[in-house]
């Protein structure tokens, strides 16, 4: 049985200019330890799928299909459901580092409550346990700067923070949304590594949410790229790497920054992401993409397995894209 298995998932919401269909019909599935990107442009619904995987949706957001988790059912589940795998089996570190943090609380006190709130723990032995994450995080003196606020960390420390903090119940899936982008360049690089490093120690599944599709190179065994809400490619992935299947995915492999590059020959794709209000019946990429027919966007191919482990989404054949 997959660990999370992710089933025709649509979030929308609603709002004055009509319904915004963040997410259109996401199926995908992860094993136990396994390591997912899930790649696509700002916009794409990466950080919606996550939310209504773990229950987090804003107020006017609705969302369908089925979640899976451990072979339960967990989208739009109850409260005595979701509480005791929220923070405890599933953990996320967020986009922004302060939307988990407390400003006003001492790290010791706030990642102290986790345990004492989901494994029982008394808060003295809660205590010694967080200083153990944030040695394993690498924070230098953890012992005495476990007492500090939030924000007496530099930025990067207090992403080692929060992945700290995520990693304390020691959770079987971990979901990072963008966990880097408020860092700068070479603090990137030093957290990915370390989040590489600690899952490999500690073996949970991961979900790596990116726009990025650099990063997911180190780091993750498969990719999904979305592009509209929608799955527009599935691969392992160094094939998706060597031979991209999909336009969209040979458009965002060419905006990867490369050393060997003057960043002017970056290619990013022309054109903008698609109006999500309008409920797409063909291929939201069809507008920018160069392989493009008319009827591409009156429908979309549902998303084929065309080798084993890798779909894609597109109207035409690979020989027509090549
Ligand atoms: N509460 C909301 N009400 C209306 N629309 C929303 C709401 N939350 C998100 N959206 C819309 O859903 C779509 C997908 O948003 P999402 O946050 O998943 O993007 P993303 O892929 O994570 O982008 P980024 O890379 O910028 O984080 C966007 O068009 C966004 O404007
Ligand atoms: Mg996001």
């Amino acid at each position: 049985m997959a660990l999370l298995e992710i089933n025709d998932l649509g979030v929308s919401f609603a709002t004055n200019d009509g319904e915004v269909n963040a997410v259109n019909g996401v199926t995908l599935s992860l094993d136990k330890g396994e390591t997912l990107g899930i790649v696509g442009e700002s916009g794409s619904g990466k950080s919606q799928l996550a939310f209504s995987i773990m229950g987090l949706l804003a107020k006017n957001g609705t969302a369908r299909g089925s979640v899976k988790f451990a072979g339960e059912e967990i989208l739009n589940a109850p409260p005595s459901v979701i509480n005791p795998i929220r923070a405890n089996r599933i953990a996320m570190i967020f986009q922004d580092p302060m939307t988990s943090l407390n400003p006003y609380m001492r790290v010791s006190d706030q990642m102290a409550e986790v345990l004492i709130h989901h494994k029982g723990m008394g808060k003295s032995d809660a205590l010694r346990e967080c200083v153990r994450m944030l040695d394993a995080v690498k924070i230098p003196d953890a012992a005495g700067r476990v007492r500090l606020y939030p924000h007496e960390f530099s930025g990067g420390m207090r992403q080692r923070v929060m992945i700290a903090m995520s990693l304390l119940c020691r959770p079987e899936l971990l979901i990072a949304d963008e966990p880097t982008t408020a860092l700068d360049v070479t603090v990137q690089a030093q957290i990915m590594t370390l989040l590489a490093d600690l899952q490999r120690e500690f073996g949970m599944a991961t979900i790596l949410i990116t726009h990025d599709l650099g990063v997911v190179a180190g780091f993750c065994e498969k990719v999904v790229v979305l592009y509209g809400g929608r799955v527009m490619e599935q691969s392992p992935v160094d094939p998706l790497f060597a031979d991209p299947s999909h336009p969209y995915t040979r458009g965002l492999l060419r905006a990867i920054p490369r050393v060997d590059q003057e960043d002017e020959d970056l290619d990013s794709i022309p054109g903008s992401p698609p109006n999500m209000t309008r409920i797409q019946q063909g291929c939201p990429f069809a507008p920018r993409c160069d392989f493009a027919l008319p009827d591409c966007s009156e429908h979309l191919s549902p998303l084929t397995e065309f080798e084993p482990g890798r779909l894609r989404a597109c109207n035409r054949s690979l020989e027509e894209i090549a």
